[in-house]
């Protein structure tokens, strides 16, 4: 199976990403390295582009950028033509510092703090999607009076999408948002609705992360619809967009289904044309905002292996040089990988491994059971799919230095955030002794 648009293997056996053998990859850069896909990227990014879109529906694709983001990332969403989700001061600067227009910006998140919120005044953000009242007044008490910004409202429409627990966001006990079924979220629209500086243009929703099913994304729509058309009778006002979130499931594993064809997106707008007609309210602007399904098929990590391991049980390890602090998803979500040894590709992959790494702790596993040749000592082993929340999740957990990122595309490679030093890893302790 295929996990990026550019792979292939050399005759030697060595994989191959966007042009170049990761063994020469090891070479110039060391490993653990994260390596994107960049032609991979861009055709997902216009994936989304050209397939989110109806004749009568005006729609936006954003892209989230908690899933992954650096400068050249920004840069490359910006040049593919797509808006952008920030979700804190840090993922806002990123996107400035690299030119990325403001005017495009969608700064989300639950408990923004007032430095954020000034921050995203004074660069000018599109959209500031509000999470709760406080918020809203913190905003209101920084505005001056010729000032103005465009506000979404998050809302919780109490959808339970089938994902893992931790990136389920709509049940009804969830910190986002507000619920569609508490009636002072009215008053809040309407206290928002009545504040000249700020335009209200809709609310926002996201269901959850890694989701397969089709009716998830439609029964959200039309719970979103139905809000809408419930302010339009009880307030008066027509929203004139909704951003119904990400959460496009990916393949990790030959057993994950996801819904890959665009035409699934055209549907998704054909039943927010059609709903929004029989509820008889103004279609709205439709946006969606995937992170991981830009990116996450697009990266892997290439690791050196240690050692291997058969342990008094059985159970056979092989140690790599990277860990949970490169990986964390296995180890917080029990999400499953596929792997290869990536010098040795034409051989038959007949035993069962777990791959784990140098993390001092038994949860360090970074693919819990994957078959390989057996592996020795410096064989390069590829984990796939690690494009999203990967490097964006990573730490220095024991003191391990987080890896550098490169960029890959028509046999050539650049490096788009360099891979830490030690002295990296002490840069903001306080040297006492000096
Ligand atoms: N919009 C909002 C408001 C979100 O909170 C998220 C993800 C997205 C869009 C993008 O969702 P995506 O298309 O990537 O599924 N760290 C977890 C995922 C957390 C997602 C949080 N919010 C993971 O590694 O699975």
């Amino acid at each position: 199976m295929n996990y990026y648009s550019t792979q292939s293997t050399t005759k030697e056996g060595i994989l191959t990403i966007g042009g170049i053998d990761v063994a020469t990859l090891k070479q110039q850069y060391g490993t653990p390295l994260y390596i994107m896909d960049e032609a991979h990227i861009r055709e997902q990014c216009n994936w989304f582009k050209t397939g989110f879109t109806h004749n009568r529906v005006s729609t936006e694709v954003i892209y989230a950028s908690k899933a992954f983001l650096t400068l050249a990332m920004s840069r490359l969403v910006h040049e593919e033509g797509l808006s952008l989700d920030v979700v804190s001061g840090g993922e806002l600067y990123t996107a400035i510092k690299a030119g990325y227009p403001a005017q495009n910006i969608y700064f989300h998140g639950n408990n923004k703090s007032l430095t954020e919120l000034q921050e995203a005044l004074e660069v000018n953000v599109g959209t500031i999607i509000i999470d709760n009242p406080h918020e809203f007044n913190t905003l209101k008490s920084l505005l001056t009076a010729n000032q103005s910004v465009n506000i979404m409202l998050r809302l919780n429409p109490g959808i339970e999408a089938h994902t893992h627990e931790y990136i389920a966001t709509t049940k009804n006990d969830s910190k986002f948002g507000l619920s569609i079924f508490d009636e002072t979220t009215m008053d809040l629209i309407q206290a928002i609705a009545s504040t000249p500086q700020l335009h209200f243009k809709g609310f926002h929703s996201h269901i959850g992360s890694q989701i397969f099913e089709e009716s998830s994304f439609t029964a959200h729509a039309e719970a979103i619809l139905k809000y809408v058309k419930a302010v339009k009778d009880t307030l008066g006002i027509t929203v004139e967009a909704i951003n119904l979130g990400g959460g496009f499931g990916v393949r990790y594993t030959a057993d994950d289904q996801p819904i890959d064809n665009q035409a699934f997106l055209h549907r998704m707008l054909e039943v927010i044309s059609a709903t929004s007609d029989t509820l008889g309210i103004t279609l709205p602007h439709v946006m969606i905002e995937p992170g991981r399904a830009i990116v996450a098929n697009a990266g892997i990590t290439l690791y050196e292996v240690g050692t291997t391991k058969q342990v008094y049980s059985q159970k056979r390890y092989v140690f790599v040089d990277g860990s949970m602090a490169d990986h964390l998803r296995t180890s917080l979500y029990q999400a499953n990988y596929h792997g290869v040894l990536a010098n040795r590709m034409h051989e038959e992959a007949s035993h069962d491994y777990t791959v784990t790494g140098k993390a001092c702790e038994s949860g360090d596993i970074i693919i819990r059971n994957v078959k390989l040749p057996h592996p020795k000592t410096h064989d390069l082993l590829a984990v796939f799919s690690t494009g999203a929340y990967h490097y964006s999740m990573a730490s220095n957990y024991n003191r391990l230095t987080r890896p550098p990122v490169i960029f890959v595309k028509d046999g050539t490679s650049r490096l788009v955030v360099r891979g830490e030093t030690y002295a990296d890893l002490i840069r903001y302790d306080v040297d006492d002794a000096q």
